[in-house]
């Protein structure tokens, strides 16, 4: 509940799982939640982030935990749920966070490529809601943030199948928007532009020109600069929350104006 004093405890009493909270728009995620007064799931496949990611929580008071998790495996991310629930009792916010960039060409990629993708970017999305909405359910209902991309709805040439992947998440969201809203899980969309996480900035470190390369980003952006992955978060918070009661179903872009563009 929001209170005098602003935002912070606007989640006070809640649990959440961030996935892919070890880094860059995740991790931000797991420390605007928990600052909210969430208990925080760090749930990541690579355990030095990930178990850095809680511990600096810990330190500055805020409840949270590493369960290193695979998206991907189902046994994994039933193991995250149960040990959200033994940690700290039940389940309100599920965060699908954990996403990754691919570059194939339809024409040459193989079978296994396409597996890979889809695991990390769609079916490792639908696992965590398998395993998470009944014990969400449990408790009365509560909130599912889904981080699609812009990528959904205008992708770039050479980024197959991200964007399929990211449109499906999308779709997902809808569907799952419809069978759990009655239930009271709203489930939503949210489609960041460019954010200057860790993927995105070792991605513009390894091109030829960085600093070109980021200038011509910051001028593809109407705010002239990149994101940033605290203000997906501010987002998330809000969404996550009691505030955002009546959004469900919804593809939410925050992407600084960028696909508010006419291209010329
Ligand atoms: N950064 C952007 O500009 C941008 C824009 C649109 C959408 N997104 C989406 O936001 C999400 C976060 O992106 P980011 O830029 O912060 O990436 P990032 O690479 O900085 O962080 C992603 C984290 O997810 C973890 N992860 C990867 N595979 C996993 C798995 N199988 N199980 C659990 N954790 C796993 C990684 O180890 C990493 O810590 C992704 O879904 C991405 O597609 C990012």
């Amino acid at each position: 509940m929001t209170d005098d004093k602003g935002f912070r405890g606007r989640l006070e009493g809640k649990v959440a799982i961030v996935t892919g909270a070890g880094r860059g728009i995740g991790k931000a995620i797991a420390r605007k939640l928990a600052v909210e007064g969430t208990a925080v799931v760090i749930a990541e496949v690579d355990a030095a982030p990930g178990t850095q990611a809680a511990d600096e929580l810990s330190a500055d008071g805020f409840r949270a935990l590493f369960v290193q998790t695979d998206i991907t495996r189902e046994a994994s991310v039933q193991n995250a749920v149960e040990k959200t629930v033994a940690a700290f009792g039940k389940l309100d916010i599920l965060v699908n966070n954990a996403g990754k960039d691919f570059n194939f060409d339809a024409t040459t990629m193989t079978e296994a490529d396409w597996n890979t993708a889809m695991d990390v970017d769609l079916k490792g999305v639908w696992l965590c809601c398998k395993h998470a909405i009944p014990r969400i359910l449990e408790q009365g209902g509560g909130s599912i943030v889904n981080i699609a991309s812009v990528h959904a709805r205008a992708t770039s040439p050479n980024y197959f199948p991200y964007g399929a992947a990211k449109a499906a998440v999308v779709g997902l969201t809808r569907s799952l928007a419809l069978d759990f809203s009655p239930k009271g899980i709203r489930v939503n969309a949210i489609c960041p532009g460019w954010v200057m996480s860790d993927a995105i900035s070792t991605w513009i470190k390894s091109q030829p020109d960085p600093q070109a390369t980021e200038d011509h980003i910051v001028s593809l952006q109407p705010v002239r600069r990149i994101g940033l992955p605290e203000e997906i978060a501010n987002f998330v918070a809000f969404v996550a929350s009691d505030e955002a009661s009546y959004i469900t179903g919804a593809e939410l872009v925050i992407d600084g104006g960028l696909t508010a563009q006419y291209p010329q």
